[in-house]
């Protein structure tokens, strides 16, 4: 039934879930040519959860996801949406059913969504979509991923960068104020080259006339050098077109929480943003670059510990494969 009259979106729980296993910088040392000083010195990075092969995407997701619906204070049986923002589902046709499944959500349509590290803002403005129309009342967003199983471990380039998780924040409509105050998503395919997982077949015949592609994906790879440029560059310019819509300036945001890609990247674009240090959220020390979950268990962290408050104004951007970026400024809680 379609209810207008609870248009505003508000954010009542997170959490978040990461693999046990952790594998630092001087572990990594002896896996391919590298060590600590050049890992620390560039990305910030020093150690990441890595998923052991019996650990699912599945039970990732679903464990953030279960503790974000205890945290609003709802139960799952009154999810009526499940957003599963990844670019690593445990299977291709997609894993939010699953999830719905494992979190008893009886109620909840579920439905996976790619836009890698920018997946998690795309798939709140998408909650947001679904709640504003009044068709949705409680959605759940996930952000999980496990690249991990899709890095070359012999490139140094790009496997010091990742590691895995998953983090979930409840959205939920209500009568008192809409909290999303402002977003913007983008998207640059011409740049698709710079960042990409792909597909990758030989031609096999299956007779005279028809052919098919057999193979599988191809491990991660990255241009880091332009990805460097293109987040520096674009992430302060769509945060600034967040914050006009949102009727906001940089000075108000209490809290700037970016995908925790890189520890460089987020210093500059705080920089542009004459955000000091102190506003801005960061564990990418801990968990490396987890994609679609960054955002979401940065969040978690920060709010379990108190750091975050109700009321307090967010503005959050992801950026990533596609090229895709986006940010949203927002009221917690
Ligand atoms: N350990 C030691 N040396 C390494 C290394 C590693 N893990 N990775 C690369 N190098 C070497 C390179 O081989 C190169 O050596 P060379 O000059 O002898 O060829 C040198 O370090 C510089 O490489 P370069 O790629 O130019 O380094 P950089 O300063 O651009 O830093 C990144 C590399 C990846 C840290 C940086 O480009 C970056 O952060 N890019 C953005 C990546 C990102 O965030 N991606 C995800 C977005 S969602």
């Amino acid at each position: 039934m379609l209810d207008t009259s609870q248009r505003g979106i508000t954010f009542t729980g997170s959490g978040a879930a990461a693999p046990e296993s952790l594998l630092s910088n001087d572990d990594l040392s002896k896996i391919v040519d590298t060590n600590d000083e050049w890992i620390s010195s560039r990305t910030g990075i020093k150690t990441r959860h890595i998923a052991s092969p019996e650990v699912t995407l599945c039970e990732l997701a679903t464990a953030a996801g279960k503790q974000a619906i205890a945290n609003a204070g709802i139960t799952a049986a009154e999810i009526d949406l499940i957003i599963l923002a990844t670019s690593t589902p445990d299977d291709l046709f997609g894993s939010a059913s699953k999830i719905q499944y494992l979190l008893g959500a009886t109620r909840a349509v579920a439905f996976d969504l790619t836009a890698a590290c920018s997946g998690f803002v795309f798939a709140l403005v998408n909650a947001a979509q679904f709640i504003r129309t009044g068709t949705y009342q409680n959605v759940l967003v996930i952000g999980a991923d496990i690249l991990s199983r899709w890095l070359d471990w012999s490139d140094r380039r790009t496997c010091v960068l990742f590691g895995d998780g998953a983090g979930a924040v409840v959205c939920q409509a209500t009568k008192d104020g809409d909290r999303l105050l402002g977003f913007e998503i983008c998207s640059n395919g011409a740049q698709n080259d710079c960042l990409n997982l792909p597909f990758s077949g030989q031609s096999a015949a299956l007779s005279e006339t028809v052919s098919i592609a057999k193979g599988t994906y191809q491990p991660i790879f990255m241009k880091g050098r332009e990805v460097y440029r293109f987040a520096v560059a674009k992430v302060p310019e769509v945060i600034e077109k967040a914050l006009f819509r949102a009727d906001r300036t940089p000075e108000q945001i209490d809290w700037l929480i970016l995908h925790q890609a890189n520890q460089r990247i987020m210093n500059s674009v705080a920089d542009r943003l004459k955000i000091p240090p102190e506003k801005v959220i960061s564990n990418v020390a801990s968990y490396g670059n987890t994609s679609a979950a960054s955002i979401p268990i940065a969040l978690h962290e920060a709010i379990a510990s108190d750091r975050i408050k109700p009321g307090d104004l967010i503005a959050t951007s992801g950026f990533g494969a596609g090229l895709t970026w986006g940010a949203a400024i927002f009221k917690w809680g």
